[in-house]
């Protein structure tokens, strides 16, 4: 038995707990079949924590989250918390692990699978094959630029401020991580933002260029406006292999990126920080679809963005890149086989719940480690 992984699970509002429900099963069946095995323990975030304990994290599940390996992460909010200050909502707590834990680097990989080429909206032709990662800088930006906040005026207007900033460091860093990943792909970067209007935007381009200069010469780098970005990836999405860019555009880009694939129910992501002497780096893993309150509760979210997020728990913190791979092609089978969550259901498919879907990656797997 290989030494325990510490693992925290937070599952959070709307569907989180529900998708985190199925990939417990997975958890479950790598303790019980691949020798490995997962230290667990349950934190909440979010609506649920703001309800139980008052406040959407609190610090004892702050440290839990500080002392664990890998933190896998469901989602959170909803409209009955909508009304509450910024700084006490439910985004407040994941807010402050990515924060705290100082994840810098969010990592959205968006590739199509030809089973659900028919899912995207996009023809065929444009998005088949399509594996584009975008790095999205987490902890930095207009999220947690100072200043910001709501005031009245003297003329009894109101004025809202949030400020976008980036230091050398924090764009020097981000950019690096996505160099490196460059390297194992297809050896090409886009680095987006809007150096024609803002300042913040113009540092990114000299630094990203700078370090480019400095270290990453065999790495191909371009730049490109983040308008622009978001019309390319609709209009020809296979010329990206890597992008980054800032936290509030990467928010944006990923989304539309995650829509190429036919359904934001099939995004995973991964938010890491800087790796420690030893090696070590704090992590997050999450799907990118959110609490999606309008279908919690009923049976019918899609699983499969949290079990590829812990795919790449298992990839980026444990170095188990075979049983990553083997969580892949289950999703892979399953839906080559005709099952379909309703978020990416096409005629002639099977329509199932959350549940049959977990269950069928778990009998999936069991085959594929005969
Ligand atoms: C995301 C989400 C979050 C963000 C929210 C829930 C705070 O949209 O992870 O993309 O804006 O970063
Ligand atoms: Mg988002």
């Amino acid at each position: 038995m290989a030494a325990n992984k510490k693992l925290l699970v937070v599952p959070g509002d709307g569907i989180g707990p529900e998708v985190m429900h199925e990939v417990r099963r997975v958890i479950d069946w790598m303790d019980r079949r691949r020798h490995v095995s997962f230290d667990l323990a349950e934190a909440l975030c979010g609506g649920i924590a703001i309800d139980t304990h008052g406040t959407p994290i609190t610090d004892a599940a702050m440290a839990q989250a500080m002392a664990a390996d890998a933190v896998l992460f469901g989602a959170v909010g909803g409209p009955k918390w909508e009304k509450l200050p910024f700084d006490q909502r439910p985004e407040a707590g994941i807010l402050r692990l990515r924060k705290d834990m100082d994840l810098f680097a969010n990592l959205r990989p968006a590739t199509v699978l030809d089973a659900l080429i028919d899912a995207s909206t996009l023809r065929p032709e444009i998005v088949r094959g399509l594996d584009v990662m975008i790095v999205r800088e987490l902890t930095g930006g207009i999220y947690f630029g100072e200043p910001r906040g709501i005031t009245t005026l003297p003329d009894g207007q109101r004025k809202g401020i949030n400020t976008e900033v980036y230091t050398t460091n924090e764009i020097r860093r981000v950019a690096a991580v996505a160099f490196e990943l460059a390297r194992k792909r297809r050896g090409k970067v886009h680095s987006v933002e809007k150096a024609n209007v803002m300042e913040s935007g113009l540092l990114w381009r000299e630094e990203v260029t700078k370090l480019h200069a400095e270290s990453y010469q065999d790495v191909e780098l371009q730049h490109m406006y983040a308008d622009n970005c978001a019309m390319q990836l609709v209009r020809n999405p296979k010329q990206f292999d890597v992008i980054v860019t800032g936290n509030l555009f990467g928010d944006i880009l990923s989304d539309c990126a995650a829509m190429l694939t036919g359904s934001l129910g099939m995004l995973p992501s991964a938010s890491l920080g800087a790796p420690d002497a030893s090696g070590r780096r704090r992590a997050l893993y999450e799907p990118v679809h959110g609490s999606a309150p309008d279908i919690a509760g009923k049976g019918i979210a899609n699983p499969l963005a949290m079990m590829l997020s812990f795919s790449m728990m298992l990839r980026y913190s444990f170095d188990m890149d075979e049983d990553a791979k083997l969580i892949e092609a289950a999703v892979q089978k399953v839906l080559a086989g005709g099952l379909r969550t309703a978020d990416i259901m096409q005629p002639g498919m099977a329509k199932v719940s959350t549940q049959v879907m977990g269950e069928a990656i778990v009998r999936e797997l069991d085959k594929l480690a005969a």
